[in-house]
């Protein structure tokens, strides 16, 4: 089985090459040859498909290549919807909120134009109202805690959220700065730790100083872990949750989880555990598209037997117009 994995190719160094590293061993270990490739490097035509391998990694948040390789017929891990949907605050608390996943209050700000930004601020009002104050405004597209901020009144609130980029509104849960991060593998809750943020922080980030050390998750900790998961359809994901009043809620999903710092505080393989979970999935669905799991020979044969459904399909669909044409003549 041979498989790539897709990188950032502008990222380079430091915790963003670590992935790759560990995938690969993990890869190694179990006889799969992983080859680490940049998203730059993939630049091809809509369709067409770039690379050849049974399966992707996809470790960048390029979701237009993820698209494309998709539409080339390239099985993703995860898929390109996933990482669209993790990616973006706002539409996980969407796919949260669809799935009946228990989350936090959650207001999309709302959409402007560069150049004109937030020329009405009403809305900020209304959410005031409805969330109170201290507020958490996270950017929609941020990580490691860098663009989440707690605004304690108007003022705060009005510097923050200018309308330059797009950003969500939430309540904010006293927490005492903890919070847990649960790794999510073929919906299976395999690795947890409790972070403590450092004093005078709220983030529980380790890139912003929280620390880490290793969680026995409870039943509803674990569910609620799978839960948020099979919501965002990931193979493989971590999930941050927070404890509330009314128990533990989903605050985000997290396609591309940072791998390092939790393997080395529960000991737990989780890379190891996503390529065993992608060698159990490819081997058991094979590839999506039968022209890349045929032989050359077997490669004309399956493109006629595709031609002659698709026909025959249209044909199904002319005769059934034909019928209900038909009937209305009658009536
Ligand atoms: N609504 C909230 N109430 C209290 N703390 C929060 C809330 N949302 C986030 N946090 C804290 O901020 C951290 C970063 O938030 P998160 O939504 O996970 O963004 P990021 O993608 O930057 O990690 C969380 O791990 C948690 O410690
Ligand atoms: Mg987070």
């Amino acid at each position: 089985m041979r498989g790539a994995m897709v990188v950032n190719g502008f990222l380079a160094g430091g915790k963003f090459d670590e992935p790759a590293a560990m995938m690969s061993a993990a890869a190694r270990g179990l006889g799969i040859e992983l080859d680490v490739v940049r998203n730059c490097d993939l630049c091809a035509p809509i369709g067409e498909r770039p690379l050849d391998a049974d399966f992707v990694v996809f470790w960048d948040k390029d979701v237009t290549l993820a698209m494309s390789l998709e539409a080339a017929g390239l099985r993703l891990f995860n898929s390109a919807q996933c990482i669209m949907d993790c990616d973006d605050k706002a539409r996980t608390h969407l796919a949260l909120a669809r799935a009946g996943v228990p989350s936090l209050r959650t207001i999309p700000c709302p959409k402007t134009f560069e150049g004109v930004g937030y020329t009405d601020r009403g809305f900020l009002m209304d959410a005031v109202r409805t969330l109170g104050f201290p507020m958490v405004v996270k950017d929609c597209f941020g990580s490691f805690g860098q663009q989440v901020r707690l605004a304690h009144d108007v003022t705060e609130l009005e510097a923050l959220v200018t309308g330059d980029r797009p950003m969500i509104l939430q309540e904010y849960v006293e927490c005492g700065g903890e919070d847990l991060r649960i790794e999510v593998v073929g919906g299976e809750a395999v690795a947890a730790v409790r972070r403590k943020a450092k004093p005078g922080e709220f983030r529980a980030n380790a890139t912003l100083g929280g620390t880490m050390h290793p969680h026995e998750p409870t039943r509803e900790e674990s569910e609620l872990a799978v839960a948020a998961a099979e919501a965002l359809e990931a193979d493989f994901c971590g999930v941050d949750i927070l404890k509330g009043s009314d128990g533990p809620v989903v605050i985000e999903v997290n396609s591309n989880a940072h791998l390092r710092n939790i393997t080395e505080c529960t000991g737990i393989d989780i890379a190891t555990a996503i390529m065993a979970h992608i060698r159990y999935t490819v081997g058991r669905h094979g590839m999506l598209d039968p022209v890349r799991r045929a032989g050359p020979g077997e490669e004309q044969v399956l493109r006629r037997e595709a031609q002659g459904l698709r026909e025959l399909r249209g044909a199904r669909v002319r005769d059934s117009h034909r019928r209900q044409r038909r009937s209305r003549g009658r009536a």
